[in-house]
């Protein structure tokens, strides 16, 4: 096996941040490569240096011709890099959603008046390519009525097309359910067999383990690691990717209460059946955590919403402790015990421009301990500011510096520090560690189950299935505005449960 790529001593600064520093990384003919690293740990910037989107400050690159034999590459120029067969698969897709497929992936290949002649041979390339790869879609549909799914296959076949021999893929589950990304691993798979060199950066252990061969680990901005896959395991990398050890939450055995929080068959339409609720009943019960799985965008912002009191439930009913909440308000809702974890902590979680310890009370204004006849108690809230980061290990700038200026992670724990001071009785948890570090996500986790046991019943909304699975007591699968139970713990009959397709 050639090598085809070497990224040698690669380094990249942004400001003051160090993105990379002195980064190595060889790929040979055929290889499945997974580059691992938390959030910000540099992944992005590496493979765009190699794409030729930045220019490293340091470093250089070679990659191999069609005989085999490495050259350096020019940087700094994407055309570069896609002549030299180099392709990359981005985060945020970058489609034409006005255009069909098969436009989507010749443009910029042909000159546009040679385009429509073309498309026979166009056709016929492309058909090729999915035979051998697997890789299948519709072809002639505009982008823009595809689901994600074909979209990044889509995304993919156009890479291919251009002959890359190298093909970098960043994050290429994030919007996939189970079945969907294992099938797009097959299909790597067989493309690898083919000769094509797979560099797919991802932050998920267990897909890491399961479909590379070979694992390299950045943390903040450095190499730390580079493991054969089948010589390693879970926990060696998840040190290597935080540097230090991560203690996973013990989940205790809960009996579970009485119904905390009920639905009666409410709906909600909204503007499409992904935001939308059709008729869904449940059921919350105190020392429970509920767990909501699905692919985002199947209706759990409506289903938030409702509990957060932010909508007003077309029929139907909710109860909280037995009792109905009529026309819901999130006064209401917070006045009857419900504390939320919003999904966007930045826009709803906090006040951005107001001090952090402003934003530690703003649930509760009315509250004697606060305020005495509208007028603030300075000192008091103080005092609960620095109170609560210190149990909730809140860092950054302190007290009096605006919420805008503390990291995701530390946001997180603030927002965790105001809705459980309140004791509530049920907890509305949506998507509570997306984009944190492993760190901050293990505590968000570790109080929630804290929370469980103390009595209250959670409500578990996550597209992480992994998180949903080791948290909950119950899950339910929500999928195009229905909520299904899921009788099993399988991952892949909960999987065709959020595509929708189980039988
Ligand atoms: N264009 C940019 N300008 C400024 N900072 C950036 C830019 N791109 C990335 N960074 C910073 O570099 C670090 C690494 O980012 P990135 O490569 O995107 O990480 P990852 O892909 O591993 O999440 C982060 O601190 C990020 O904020
Ligand atoms: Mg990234």
């Amino acid at each position: 096996m050639g090598k085809v790529l070497a990224l040698k001593g690669l380094s990249k600064r942004f400001g003051s941040v160090q993105a990379n520093e002195a980064i190595d990384l060889d790929l040979n003919k055929g290889e499945v490569l997974a580059l691992l690293g938390e959030n910000g740990s540099g992944k992005t910037t590496l493979m765009n240096m190699l794409f030729g989107h930045y220019l490293p400050d340091t470093g250089s690159i070679d990659v191999a011709d069609r005989q085999g034999s490495l050259q350096p590459l020019t940087l700094g120029h994407p055309q570069i890099s896609l002549t030299k067969g180099i392709g990359m698969v981005h985060q945020h897709f970058t489609l034409a959603e006005n255009l069909n497929a098969l436009d989507n992936i010749v443009l910029g290949t042909e000159p546009l008046i040679s385009f429509k002649r073309n498309t026979g041979s166009a056709l016929k390339k492309l058909e090729k390519i999915m035979h051998e790869t697997g890789l299948f879609a519709p072809l002639d549909v505009s982008v823009g009525k595809l689901s994600v799914g074909e979209r990044q296959r889509i995304e993919i076949l156009k890479a291919l097309y251009r002959d890359v021999r190298i093909l970098v893929l960043d994050e290429p589950t994030a919007v996939l359910t189970p079945q969907e990304a294992d099938d797009l691993f097959d299909n790597i798979n067989t493309m690898a067999k083919s000769g094509l060199s797979v560099i797919f950066i991802s932050h998920k252990l267990r897909e890491v383990l399961s479909f590379s061969q070979r694992i390299v680990v950045l943390r903040q901005g450095k190499k730390v690691g580079e493991l054969v896959t089948n010589k390693t395991n879970e926990s060696e990398i998840a040190h290597l990717m935080v540097g230090g050890g991560v203690k996973s939450a013990e989940r205790e055995t809960c009996t579970p209460g009485k119904a905390v929080l009920q639905l009666n068959q409410v709906s909600i339409t909204g503007r499409s059946k992904r935001d939308s609720l059709f008729d869904q009943s449940l059921e919350a019960r105190a020392h429970e955590i509920l767990g909501i799985a699905g692919v985002s965008g199947n209706g759990q912002a409506a289903l938030a919403s409702l509990i957060a009191g932010l909508e007003v439930p077309e029929n139907g009913s909710i109860l909280i402790d037995s009792s109905e909440i009529e026309k819901p308000t999130p006064k209401k809702m917070i006045g009857a015990g419900v504390g939320r974890i919003p999904e966007d902590r930045h826009h709803e979680g906090i006040i951005g421009t107001m001090n952090l310890a402003d934003n530690l009370i703003i649930e509760k204004l009315d509250d004697q301990e606060i305020q005495n006849f509208g007028i603030l108690k300075r000192s008091k809230i103080k005092t609960n500011a620095a109170h609560l980061c210190k149990s909730y290990d809140v860092r950054g700038p302190g007290v009096d510096a605006e919420a805008r200026l503390f990291s995701g992670g530390n946001i997180q724990k603030m927002i965790l520090a105001r809705v459980f001071e309140q004791n509530p009785k049920l907890i509305l948890a949506n998507q509570p560690t997306r984009g944190l570090d492993m760190g901050a996500s293990a505590e968000v986790r570790r109080r929630l189950l804290d929370a469980r046991k103390n009595g209250a019943a959670i409500l578990l909304i996550s597209e992480d299935l992994d998180e949903v699975l080791a948290l909950s007591d119950r899950i339910l699968v929500m999928h195009d505005g229905n909520l299904i139970p899921a009788e099993t713990r399988d991952r892949a009959q909960i999987g065709l449960l959020m595509a929708g397709t189980a039988a």
